[in-house]
């Protein structure tokens, strides 16, 4: 009698909280909206690249919107230059996982773009290490507009020689390859493979492998392959004709940009102490479907079931570092990479180079210049 009582009371607890956890998701979605809806007249304009609604490149468009103020902690930029990566592409994407992290309906901030360099315009009452005039570059959330604002942390000074086009298309890309290789505890005189070498990580890490003394295999598609002897791989397998995981070479470390093979299957080309690292799951040009299906059935389980085995599969997240950032600066500065940029666009431009970037080909970086002229 007294159970009977019990499975009833917990009967209608669950019914309550399923119906305030349905009303909490259907007023958290209606009320998720961003400062396109706005229709107050804007006091300082600029022009910025923005998406509205999730879709297709097709919703990028070049706006007028509000000129941002710089917080106590942050620096206002003077955009000279912006580049493209594959979250700007993931970022407008229709899909679950981004409603669930970047707004329900709409996304709540419409400005695109993680990479920038630029001229400091202003600074808040905090920041200490830039003052006006300052030619900076580094990490900052809506690169793609004539001004944007990022914190004093996510910046570092350019090199004076380093183009504004250059700096702009180190930041994310660079610390990726960076942070990725160090993951692989990569050593002079190891064989690294770099599965995607072309794209914007690809291309970096190609050469900073090789500037750290590994000899470096790198995997691309037919077009590509003399790209990727022109920045320093020392052999190159092109996967139209051939797959590496069949190959008989062994590499002590592999940094996978694709993660188009199974665990089994990269294994097998693992020396017994390798170490292959997750970088990503192919670039811009994956879709949702096959996204999902090589984080979850692909890096989960390969770095789990690594565990139980020598060969290593480490993932990871690329996290802002000034002293990088610094160091990446300096490799480009004393021309020990060269970044490889496949096309320099004007603003205005940026949504058709949006476009073209979401087919998930790019090779190396497409840099978006502002201002009308590059240096
Ligand atoms: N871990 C992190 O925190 C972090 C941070 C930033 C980026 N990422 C990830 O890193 C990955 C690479 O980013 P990205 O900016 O370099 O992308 P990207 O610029 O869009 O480049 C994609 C590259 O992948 C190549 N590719 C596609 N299919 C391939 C295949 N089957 N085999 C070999 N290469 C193939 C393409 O070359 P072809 O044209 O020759 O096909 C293209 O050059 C992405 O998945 C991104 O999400 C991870």
């Amino acid at each position: 009698m007294k159970l009977k009582r019990i499975l009833k009371w917990g009967a209608r607890a669950i019914l309550v909280a399923l119906i305030l956890a349905f009303l909490w998701g259907f007023i958290a979605y209606w009320t998720s909206t961003n400062d396109c809806d706005r229709k107050t007249a804007l006091v300082n304009p600029m022009k910025a690249i923005v998406y509205c609604e999730y879709g297709s490149p097709d919703v990028v468009k070049l706006e007028d919107v509000e000129k941002p103020v710089p917080k106590d902690n942050e620096v206002l930029i003077k955009v000279r230059a912006a580049s493209l990566n594959a979250l700007d592409a993931y970022m407008i994407r229709d899909a679950w996982l981004n409603r669930l992290i970047f707004g329900l309906r709409k996304p709540r901030d419409t400005r695109l773009g993680r990479d920038v360099a630029g001229v400091v315009e202003a600074v808040g009452k905090n920041v200490t290490q830039f003052k006006s005039d300052d030619e900076v570059f580094g990490i900052c959330r809506g690169s793609l507009a004539e001004n944007a604002v990022t914190p004093e942390r996510a910046l570092v000074m350019k090199p004076a020689n380093v183009p504004f086009e250059q700096a702009a298309s180190i930041p994310l890309a660079g610390l990726t390859a960076l942070q990725g290789l160090r993951k692989g505890k990569i050593q002079p005189g190891q064989k690294v493979l770099i599965n995607g070498a072309t794209g914007g990580v690809g291309t970096f890490a190609v050469q900073i492998a090789k500037s750290l003394g590994a000899e470096v295999t790198a995997v691309c598609s037919t077009r590509n392959v003399e790209l990727v002897r022109s920045i320093g791989a020392d052999h190159v397998i092109d996967y139209t004709k051939e797959d590496f995981t069949k190959s008989d070479q062994r590499y002590d470390v592999i940094f996978d940009n694709v993660a188009n093979h199974s665990f089994t299957e990269r294994r097998r080309v693992l020396n017994p102490k390798g170490i292959c690292v997750l970088a990503g799951m192919g670039g811009a040009g994956v879709r949702e479907g096959q996204a999902v299906g090589r984080i979850a059935g692909n890096l989960l389980i390969a770095r789990g079931l690594s565990s139980f085995t020598d060969q290593k599969f480490a993932q990871y997240i690329t996290k802002m570092s000034k002293d990088d950032l610094i160091m990446l600066g300096d490799l480009v500065q004393t021309g020990k990479i060269r970044p490889v940029i496949e096309r320099t666009c004007n603003l205005s431009d940026a949504p058709e180079a949006l476009r073209v970037f979401d087919q998930g080909h790019a090779r190396g970086k497409l840099v978006i210049t502002v201002g009308g002229e590059s240096r």
